[in-house]
């Protein structure tokens, strides 16, 4: 699609319909001649050069890309109007529009009947969970995994419950006999299970830590901020499926989590809760002096934590959800791209002689290091560091990412390594964008050479 003929369509649209209410004076007070406008205008953009580039597939780092161009025109036609999802007395079409997107996200989770809003992150989505965890099972704690988001710790502590990680076996997934065992002491009311780690991409069995926490008769919440849309996959035949268990199971949780700022092509400020349970809206009850007047129909306000909300967020969601509805037909075609980038990729570094594969891709993040002399944590983390540096610094350049992983972690999966330090930070690629696919022959040769390069 042609993006600047679409713009320039939603503006027209837009004014068009506002034309409808008769003419009125816009106040000087407001008024920015187009000279003056240029000038500034042009030191953004300027400015806006100072950033790397996410939509690249030469951006190989972090869990960054632009949103889709359909959710860029529906955010900004309905952003002209700025319609507030608070309440239908601030946005009636896209409160509407936000009930129908979140029923598709629940849909695409197996669940069906459900209670869920967006919000503005996957942080609030999962502050809101845990809230809500805390009011089912109050005086209890939460556990999740020690690979699980830095979040539910945090978040925990604002919420004043008790938060426990659980060891990670050595795939990076949440290690079941290590909960049963944390669950029998009784003080765990609420497990949460991580569908796509930040760091690895690891899945939890999210199928065994349901039946562990039901034994236990606690609850289980799913953050599939990153992975959720890779529920698209499980089952599927051919290289990019996925094992169903663990997706299947998420229908019989209590809470899920899922970013459409990430793997479902939105800008940032999309995120969304999903409850089975609709009564737990309970937790929420409030009233507002100032809203709630228009319609006894539900207002989003009434079931979230956040107040005001961009209506244009639920615009550009339900416009993408429409043109690539998240089946595997639809959107599912684009998270197999990115996971069989994540695949041939890792092939090419099983037989590289130069850098070593951490661990094998389970989605579409990458994690692997260099093979340095003396096989020690110190240099690996060197190595990496400098890599990382030297990348940025091309003539065309190339962008990749660090994590910190433990020398527990590093010798479970590569035994020969020296542990001369607590820990080491090796290389990381966030394949989230299908064109990387086509990349990864270059993108390999480029990050062994930087890997000779820094060899020496
Ligand atoms: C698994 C997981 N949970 C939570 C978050 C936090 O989401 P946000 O950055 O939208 O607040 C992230 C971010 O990467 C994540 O990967």
């Amino acid at each position: 699609m042609d993006l600047q003929r679409w713009l320039g369509r939603a503006v027209a649209a837009i004014e068009e319909w506002q034309e409808g209410f008769g003419p009125y004076q816009a106040d000087p007070s407001l008024l920015i001649s187009d000279e003056r406008f240029a000038v500034a205008f042009g030191e953004l953009t300027g400015r806006l050069r100072n950033n790397y580039p996410f939509f690249h597939p030469s951006y190989a780092g972090q869990m960054l890309k632009p949103p889709h161009p359909a959710a860029v025109a529906g955010y900004l036609a309905a952003m002209l109007i700025n319609p507030n999802n608070h309440a239908l007395d601030g946005g009636p079409a896209t409160g509407q529009m936000e009930k129908e997107a979140v029923a598709t996200l629940a849909a695409m989770f197996g669940l069906g009947t459900h209670l869920g809003h967006l919000t503005t992150s996957g942080t609030i989505a999962n502050l809101e969970a845990l809230y809500v965890a805390r009011e089912t099972h109050p005086g209890r704690g939460v556990a999740y995994s020690e690979e699980a988001h830095y979040t539910h710790a945090r978040m925990c502590g604002l919420l004043g419950i008790e938060g426990t990680p659980v060891p990670a076996d050595g795939a990076g997934r949440m290690d079941p006999g290590a909960l049963d065992a944390l669950l029998a002491g009784g003080r765990i009311g609420t497990v949460v299970a991580t569908a796509g780690t930040t760091g690895l991409g690891a899945i939890d069995p999210v199928h065994e830590v349901l039946a562990v926490a039901r034994r236990h008769g606690a609850r289980v919440h799913v953050d599939a901020a990153y992975g959720g849309f890779f529920t698209l996959l499980a089952g599927q035949a051919g290289p990019a499926g996925l094992d169903p268990a663990p997706w299947r199971a998420i229908a019989g949780c209590d809470s899920v989590v899922v970013d459409p700022h990430k793997h479902g092509l939105q800008p940032y400020g999309c995120g969304a809760v999903l409850f089975k349970d609709p009564d737990v809206g309970r937790f929420y009850l409030h009233d507002s002096p100032y809203t709630y007047f228009t319609s006894d129909e539900l207002h989003l306000g009434e079931i979230s934590l956040e107040c005001s909300r961009a209506g244009a967020t639920a615009a550009a969601l339900w416009l993408t959800l429409r043109l690539l509805p998240p089946v595997p037909d639809g959107l599912g075609r684009a998270l197999a791209g990115c996971r069989r980038a994540a695949l041939d990729w890792a092939a090419l570094l099983s037989e590289s002689g130069r850098l070593e594969l951490y661990q094998p891709p389970e989605l579409d993040i990458v994690c692997y290091y260099p093979v340095t002399p003396g096989a020690a944590l110190s240099e690996i983390d060197d190595a990496s560091v400098s890599m990382l540096a030297e990348g940025m610094k091309q003539d065309r350049p190339v962008f990749l990412s660090t994590l910190r992983v433990t020398s527990a972690g590093m010798s479970r999966r590569h035994p020969g390594i020296t542990a001369d330090r607590d820990g080491a930070r090796i290389l990381r690629s966030v394949l989230m964008k299908p064109e990387a696919r086509g990349y990864v022959p270059e993108l390999h040769a480029r990050v062994e050479r930087l890997a000779a390069g820094i060899a020496g």
